[in-house]
């Protein structure tokens, strides 16, 4: 029997395996653009999720890409599990593979998900946790690559580096050969370790991980300009993140240190007038509503991945 795999990070994912996925990803959005999305090659199966947290992109495009695959989606939140009743997350992990094919969930703390990982007979996937947003990355990189085909890209993400998006998206950009500048408040900088792995990936495919404390060196010619939220959802310092992070403000006035044609995403929901403005979100530079779109075909690439050993049934 094949070992089951799981997604908390893409670092469990090789170069080619990434590459793969946004291959995948590509034709499953050509498929539903031409109306035959449905194919449902994964009939019978089913995904029990686990929200810790808000959520409405990563809920509604694992659903849909669910459905659209024939997997039946069982949703819960921990309060609603016996889990809120101190339940473990070993015999959790332990009954949940007795039914499902794949456990998924947005969690407070990424050590849940090991733990879920650790225990379950079957896939764990990572719909965000206070570490990583795997699901988040691969859309990310399915847009850059759609805009910019052919061109060895520069992404600059600005603001928080220490947050899950950052990370994710440091590691699918060192993967796939595009350089990757953070300027952010050294304070608030990616975990070295996430650094380091990332630059391992990087060295092999020959573009360069940096971080940097100013916005504009950071964006100084990138193709890319990518920011989230200085808030994410479960950090305690705010009165420190208010101080920190204003000069870190992705609005036209840093646009300008980019390359002309740069596009501008964002994970979203995204605080107008706090790491962006309105304008520039709702700029035709803006492409984080295609970005969100895209969501729904990796996680259908994802989904095929893991739970059909990566095969396309076409
Ligand atoms: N980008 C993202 O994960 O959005 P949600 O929090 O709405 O799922
Ligand atoms: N970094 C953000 C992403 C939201 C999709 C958060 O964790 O709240």
């Amino acid at each position: 029997m094949q070992h089951k795999r799981d997604l908390l990070t893409l670092l469990q994912l090789t170069q080619e395996e990434i590459t793969q996925i946004i291959h995948e990803s590509f034709a499953e959005k050509s498929r539903v653009k031409r109306g035959e999305g449905y194919v449902p090659v994964l009939a019978g199966r089913a995904v029990f999720t686990i929200y810790e947290k808000p959520s409405t992109r990563t809920r509604a495009s694992f659903n849909r890409a669910a459905s659209l695959l024939g997997i039946t989606v069982i949703e819960s939140t921990r309060e609603h599990m016996q889990l809120s009743r101190g339940e473990t997350l070993k015999d959790t992990a332990l009954v949940l593979s007795r039914y499902v094919d794949a456990i998924a969930a947005r969690v407070l703390h990424h050590s849940t998900l090991e733990e879920l990982a650790h225990h379950a007979a079957i896939p764990v996937i990572n719909l965000l946790s206070d570490k990583y947003h795997p699901l988040q990355a691969l859309a990310d990189v399915m847009t850059i690559l759609e805009y910019f085909p052919n061109r060895k890209v520069k992404v600059a993400f600005i603001g928080d580096g220490s947050a899950n998006t950052c990370h994710s998206l440091m590691i699918a950009c060192a993967s796939l050969g595009m350089d990757f500048t953070v300027g952010c408040p050294p304070e608030y900088a990616p975990d070295s370790q996430v650094i380091a792995a990332a630059r391992v990936r990087a060295r092999k495919q020959g573009c360069t991980v940096e971080v940097v404390e100013s916005p504009a060196e950071a964006v100084h010619m990138a193709d890319v300009i990518y920011t989230d939220t200085w808030f994410s959802m479960g950090v305690k310092d705010i009165e420190k993140r208010r101080e920190a992070f204003p000069p870190y403000q992705v609005n036209s006035e840093l646009l300008a240190h980019a390359s002309e044609d740069a596009i501008v995403l964002h994970c979203q929901p995204w605080f107008l007038g706090q790491e962006i403005t309105a304008d520039v979100a709702y700029s035709p530079r803006s492409k984080a509503f295609e970005q969100a779109e895209n969501r729904l075909y990796t996680s259908m690439a994802v989904l095929k991945f893991l739970l059909a050993g990566g095969a396309s049934h076409t």
